[in-house]
């Protein structure tokens, strides 16, 4: 971190579902990356409104507001679950409608990627085909992912991600974005 102004990363969350692993993994990853000395903000795709994408449709005001929400962080991490091997439609449906504006809003934070499943494969592929479309978009994107399976036994009552390796994984992302920022 090169100056004394912590960077900022915004933490975007594929899942709205109350009771979501997902979002339950991206707290326990808020408070790790504030304990290592950043500056958080969660972007909540709910608020931005965003109907199913096509083509006909007038751009809906929070595509900008969240262009610019991209823009005002230093680094962003992307916690998905994963959807029939695929990523879920929320979720590519913003990264869609955010793309008709441009890609500058790829391009500059420095991008993570995590997921959280309840069975053993961590959401290997998911992963893969969001690192794969931010990627082509054109992002930079931190070659450590944090896959978390077997949600119901990796965290602690408090929301820690205890896991082994996904622990460990977490702080190698939070090291590798705190030398790339
Ligand atoms: C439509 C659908 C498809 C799913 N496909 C997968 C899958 O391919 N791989 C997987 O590990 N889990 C899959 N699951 C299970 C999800 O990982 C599980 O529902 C998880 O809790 C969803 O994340 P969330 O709790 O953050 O909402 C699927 C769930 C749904 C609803």
């Amino acid at each position: 971190m090169p100056s004394n102004t912590p960077p900022v990363i915004g933490f975007i969350c594929g899942s709205l579902r109350a009771d979501s692993i997902n979002k339950k993994l991206e707290k326990a990853l808020i408070k790790q990356y504030k304990r290592a000395g950043f500056k958080t903000t969660s972007i909540n795709l709910a608020k931005y409104d965003l109907p199913l994408f096509h083509g006909d449709l007038n751009e809906p005001a929070g595509v900008k507001a969240l262009v610019r929400k991209f823009k005002s962080c230093d680094g962003v991490v992307v916690i998905s679950p994963e959807y029939n091997g695929g990523l879920p439609p929320v979720l590519k449906n913003a990264i869609d409608w955010t793309s008709t504006t441009g890609t500058d809003h790829f391009k500059a934070p420095y991008w993570g990627i995590a997921s959280c499943t309840p069975g053993p494969m961590s959401g290997i592929m998911c992963m893969r085909q969001i690192n794969y479309i931010l990627t082509r978009l054109g992002a930079h994107v931190s070659p450590v992912q944090i896959g978390v399976g077997n949600a119901a036994s990796a965290f602690d009552p408090s929301g820690e991600l205890i896991a082994e390796p996904s622990a460990t994984l977490a702080e190698s992302l939070i090291q590798d974005m705190r030398e790339r920022i």
